[in-house]
């Protein structure tokens, strides 16, 4: 397997890269358009081909590189079936598998950050990772006051949905604040403090006083990513 992970420092935002093997067809989760051109040194010293290239919801942070990953490499741009983006060439629907040599990814829908935000499961028969965008952080999990955002289905999503993966699973966010690059489910179940021993009331209230100040970029990257960072 080929993986790699990106980090863009202005945003914390992760970017993974997979592909079953060199020379093989790649896919691109969480692309940030001012990092495009070290996607494209990678895909090209990888000798890879990229298919996808994904955004798990509309981020408020960042401003995504979908449109100009298309743009350079003709691959198709994913997201949910509930997303607003009218650039994006194909929506999944929950449980759909994304196949491409070598590769499975399956989509959940799992809203709480956003009304949109799905996860993305590699390898679901037997499940190696977890792909969770802002639902599921390492140690936390992303804000519910905008966007759609709700708290209690924050709580289902991770609680019934991420929590029901092997405890291996290795979780990989969109975002990291703390110099974190990756965790696993049972390390979230025990250790996650907004969620380890607390009930969803509980889990609720502490998402619901977080009080946090609206993202610097939040009304560029918005609206730039609803027509795939190409505004
Ligand atoms: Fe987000």
């Amino acid at each position: 397997m080929v993986f790699r992970q990106f980090f863009d420092p202005v945003s914390s935002t992760f970017t993974y890269l997979l592909a079953s093997r060199r020379g093989g067809e790649a896919l691109i989760i969480d692309p940030v358009k001012e990092q495009l051109g070290g996607y494209l040194a990678a895909i090209d010293e990888l000798g890879v081909r990229l298919v996808h290239a994904i955004d798990t919801h509309t981020h408020a942070d960042h401003v995504t590189a979908l449109g100009d990953l298309r743009d350079a490499t003709q691959c198709t741009t994913v997201m949910g079936e509930r997303s607003k983006a009218l650039c994006v060439s194909r929506k999944v629907s929950e449980n759909e598998v994304l196949r491409m040599d070598g590769i499975e990814l399956k989509a959940l829908y799992t809203p709480g950050h956003t009304d949109e935000s799905f996860s993305f499961v590699l390898n679901p028969r037997r499940p190696e990772a977890v792909f969770t965008g802002d639902v599921l952080l390492i140690r936390g999990s992303g804000r519910t006051d905008f966007q759609g955002g709700d708290a209690r289905r924050s709580w289902d999503s991770i609680v019934n949905k991420l929590f029901r993966l092997p405890d291996e699973a290795t979780v990989y966010p969109a975002h990291d604040y703390n110099g974190c690059t990756a965790s696993r489910i049972g390390d979230e179940k025990r250790f996650n403090p907004r969620l380890s021993g607390k009930s969803e009331a509980e889990y609720i209230r502490i998402m619901d006083s977080l009080n946090l100040p609206n993202p610097a970029m939040m009304d560029v990257a918005v609206p730039a990513n609803l027509a795939c960072g190409q505004l």
